[in-house]
């Protein structure tokens, strides 16, 4: 999904050189949340003008561009004040290329300049309302009609600061946005402002901030139609002047920079003027703070760099081992049979007496619900629904207040997963939030929750995410039994392969190799079927989702009790097929599955149990895997599927961490 980036420095000299290139490796470190044109904006060198170069395609040809754009001593001489803005563009309104990537400009002399995330909703009719005033548009975006708004509203209104602007611009418009404005004429100022869709502001200072907070402003008129805001308000006081500070969609992007950050919240809007920032929200509701608290991130800049590896996802791929250890660190005592999950442990008595557990979200992480849900039911004994969240909307499901939803996300911010939760927060039910994202919108908005800790994940298939998810929801199943004198054997037993699954990842993913070679027979089809049954469907669905997102080849992950109910008719010797085959309580009925595909001449890849002879028998291709709990099987079933499908990607020649039209972070429903 588009990311925004924008810089302003206050009393440190930066030349436009040196600010062309922070916005640059702004914008590489948000590629991963998938885009198909980029842009930046910086003022000219006599400041009377802004100067915006935008491109189609990759961050590189917009270096490239800048490159040829801005050469010569001048951009090389410092500057005290001055602000950059910069956007890598996913298109929703109109086709990506130049004409409509951002920046989007509110006139022939870019007068405001504006980089915009997420959807303008109403943009039609605010465009038929400046079409009469006399604006012309020449783009096919929502986001040119923002950056013409505020135009009018500064025609109208020329005392109004530009906060001011901003603040009566976005009243005017509908939908899910992030913003970023610039504006010669408020030069070294920038406006931002967000609603439902994720904006941060980093703060870089050589000494400490007056506080660990920032104020928020109310405007006076805040309830009228188009206020007037407190014009009058005191800006945050800092100690030292000296300040940086960056806009962005994540953290990612900033962290390189300084670890403190605000994550606004909807309708807040940021203005830094004279180097100060500010925070004002036109209206006020009583659970307002009265602040907003400056985090600390945790995240380091090695985690999110790609080190040896060729690709962010082979890299993530193989940080598995390490992931899912965090995920249970400081959670789950191997030497006895305690769990405690910090976020969630004062909710669960209440969740206990719930009516039933319903497990939301969409894609992997909805993959992560359906690999957990049979355990859940054996120890919760609770009814437990998994649902895509699309889908939940859609039929308008009936929630009710003593119901328990657990809203899955890697990212936090997924715009179906967010209106599901606030669907069912609005229906009173108790909302717990599995986010990797810490800050996101769901995790704010959830009432307790867990987070997964799988660290940063980049490229935009989800890998290590989900084998945290599903660890996650273990251990959430894990604490419900604790007091449940039947299922102490059962948890015993988990809880000794969950000590053991580190070293089992690492036996897993040894196999690279091997499903390297497999790749190479597998490329060239233009379809694989992936076949299993119990605790590894869930492996099918995903592996099948890896498969299509990554090589764009088509894959299906099949239920193999459901074979002879349809499937069974694709399966001839042509035909890929791979199927799960372990052995837990289903495998006989897998076995079974097996003999219906061979005996139509399938000569299915296996991955099965290491030392199965007897299931190798079956086909020349198989991968062996180390032997675990059922319930747990799912997690070293996946991951030969994450590494088929990565390989299949690169001799493909796909782009592996960001496929074609698909993004990290999908903010728009
Ligand atoms: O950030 P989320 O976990 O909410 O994202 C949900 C899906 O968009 C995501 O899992 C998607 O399916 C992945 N790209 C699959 O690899």
């Amino acid at each position: 999904m588009c990311g925004i980036f924008a810089y302003l420095n206050y009393l440190t000299p930066k030349s436009r050189q040196e600010v062309l290139d922070l916005l640059v490796t702004g914008l590489k470190r948000l590629e991963y949340r998938g885009y198909d044109s980029t842009g930046v904006a910086i003022d000219s060198l006599d400041n009377k003008d802004i100067i915006m170069v935008k491109r189609t395609g990759k961050v590189k040809v917009l270096e490239d561009a800048i490159q040829e754009h801005f050469s010569g001593d001048d951009y090389s001489e410092p500057v005290l004040n001055h602000v950059g803005i910069a956007h890598t563009r996913w298109a929703t309104h109109g086709v990506p290329c130049e004409r409509n990537s951002h920046p989007q400009r509110s006139d022939d002399g870019n007068s405001f300049v504006v980089v915009h995330n997420g959807i303008i909703t109403n943009y039609n009719d605010v465009k038929t309302f400046l079409a009469k005033k006399g604006y012309e548009f020449e783009s096919d975006t929502d986001t040119e009609v923002f950056a013409k708004l505020v135009h009018h509203l500064w025609k109208k209104h020329p005392n109004y600061s530009f906060r001011e602007l901003v603040e009566q611009a976005i009243q005017q418009v509908e939908g899910a946005f992030a913003i970023a404005v610039k504006s010669k004429h408020f030069p070294g100022e920038c406006v931002a402002s967000r609603r439902s869709s994720p904006l941060l502001v980093a703060i870089k200072t050589r000494t400490r901030l007056a506080g660990d907070h920032i104020p928020i402003l109310y405007g006076k008129d805040a309830d009228s139609v188009l206020p007037r805001s407190d014009s009058t308000a005191e800006f945050m006081p800092l100690e030292e002047k000296e300040v940086e500070y960056f806009f962005a969609s994540d953290a990612s992007a900033v962290i390189e920079h300084t670890n403190r950050v605000i994550y606004l919240e909807d309708d807040d809007v940021a203005a830094v003027r004279d180097g100060t920032l500010s925070i004002h929200r036109l209206k006020k509701s009583l659970d307002d703070p009265h602040a907003r608290e400056i985090t600390t991130l945790k995240m380091e800049i090695q985690q999110i760099m790609k080190g040896n590896y060729d690709y962010f996802m082979q890299k993530e791929i193989f940080e598995q081992p390490e992931s899912v250890v965090n995920t249970m660190r400081g959670r789950v005592r191997f030497d006895g049979t305690t769990i405690v999950l910090g976020g969630i442990k004062d909710y669960i008595p209440e969740i206990k007496r719930c009516r039933r557990l319903m497990l939301i979200g969409c894609g992997t992480s909805y993959h992560s619900a359906v690999a957990t849900r049979q355990l859940l039911e054996e120890l919760t004994e609770l009814p437990v629904m998994v649902e895509l969240a699309s889908d939940f909307l859609d039929r308008n499901t009936p929630i009710f207040r003593d119901d328990v939803c657990f809203f899955i996300s890697q990212s936090g911010e997924t715009a179906d997963t967010l209106m599901a939760l606030r669907y069912c927060k609005q229906r009173g039910a108790l909302i717990v939030g599995i986010t990797n994202t810490v800050g996101s919108s769901i995790c704010r908005e959830s009432h307790c929750g867990v987070h997964i800790n799988a660290g940063p994940e980049i490229g935009v298939a989800s890998t290590k995410a989900y084998t945290s998810q599903f660890i996650s929801l273990v251990m959430f199943a894990l604490v419900m039994s604790e007091d449940r004198l039947s299922l102490q054997q059962r948890r015993l037993e988990i809880l000794q392969a969950l000590s053991k699954l580190a070293d089992q990842i690492r036996e897993v993913l040894k196999l690279d190799s091997k499903v390297q070679e497999l790749a190479k027979d597998l490329y060239q089809h233009k379809s694989l079927l992936i076949m299993g049954r119990g605790y590894n469907f869930a492996t099918c669905l995903e592996g099948a989702l890896k498969v299509k997102e990554l090589t764009y080849m088509h894959s299906e992950g099949i239920m193999a009790g459901e074979l002879k109910h349809g499937p069974l008719a694709l399966v001839d010797d042509s035909m890929p097929v791979l199927m799960i085959v372990l052995r837990d309580p289903v495998y006989v009925k897998c076995m079974n599955a097996l003999q219906q595909v061979t005996s139509r001449k399938g000569c299915p890849v296996i991955i099965c149990e290491e030392g199965d002879e007897e299931t190798k028998a079956f086909s020349s291709r198989h991968l062996e895997i180390p032997r675990t709990v059922d319930c747990l099987q799912g997690i070293l079933t996946v991951i030969p599927m994450q590494l088929l499908s990565y390989h299949i990607a690169v001799l493909r020649g796909c782009d592996v961490d960001c496929p074609r039209n698909l993004a990290k972070s999908v903010t728009v429903e």
